[in-house]
């Protein structure tokens, strides 16, 4: 089942123009794209410029909803504060939580791996992913930004009382 809905979702994304494998993954190359992934969580076989990430499934009872992947280093920079962050859910799955749900349980995943410092970002125009970020405690670290790239800091270190509080509507549904 998890097969069929993985190639099901791939195909939504690509037809939305948003890939998020390349784009003629078969089922015989489905084990080596695991394989990718799990050597890309122990920074084994990466592609120049890739660092060390951890992809995380949200699954539901239909089988694969979305991804969501957590940088495991950062060289600090002036803007880059945090650890890069990104998820998507596919097309016919949204507005049901999933993202804020997933993120919410990565910032547990982050704290169990000792990372305290997050750092997503998104499109201005991404009214969805912005909710997300903000209801898991995201601030805006360029509130100056009409257009372009938003960038937020979750700082586990932080009081998390505004995550504590946060709603996770719908979102029930995940496995
Ligand atoms: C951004 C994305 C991950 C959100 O996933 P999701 O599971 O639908 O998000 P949630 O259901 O947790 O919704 C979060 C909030 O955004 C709102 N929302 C979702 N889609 C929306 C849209 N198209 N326009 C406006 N608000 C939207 C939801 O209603 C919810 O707010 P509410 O509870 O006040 O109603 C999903 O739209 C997606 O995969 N987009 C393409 C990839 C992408 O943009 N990834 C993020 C890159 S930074």
């Amino acid at each position: 089942m998890y097969l069929d809905s993985f190639f099901q979702a791939m195909a939504e994304f690509e037809s939305e123009g948003n890939p998020q494998v390349h784009k003629n993954l078969s089922r015989e190359q489905f084990p080596a794209y695991v394989r990718q992934l799990h050597d890309q969580s122990i920074g084994k076989n990466l592609k120049d410029g890739y660092i060390p990430s951890k992809e995380f499934w949200i699954v539901d009872r239909d089988g694969y909803a979305g991804r969501i992947i957590l940088g495991l280093t950062f060289t600090p920079t002036p803007e880059k504060l945090g650890h890069h962050v990104g998820y998507a859910v596919r097309p016919s799955k949204r507005r049901h939580g999933y993202a804020t749900k997933a993120l919410e349980a990565l910032l547990d995943e982050a704290r169990k791996l000792g990372i305290h410092k997050l750092m997503p970002t998104c499109d201005a125009a991404n009214i969805a992913s912005r909710k997300v970020i903000e209801r898991s405690g995201g601030s805006l670290l360029n509130p100056e930004a009409r257009v372009g790239e938003l960038r937020f800091l979750i700082d586990l270190d932080a009081d998390s009382s505004l995550r504590a509080s946060s709603s996770t509507r719908n979102a029930d549904e995940m496995g």
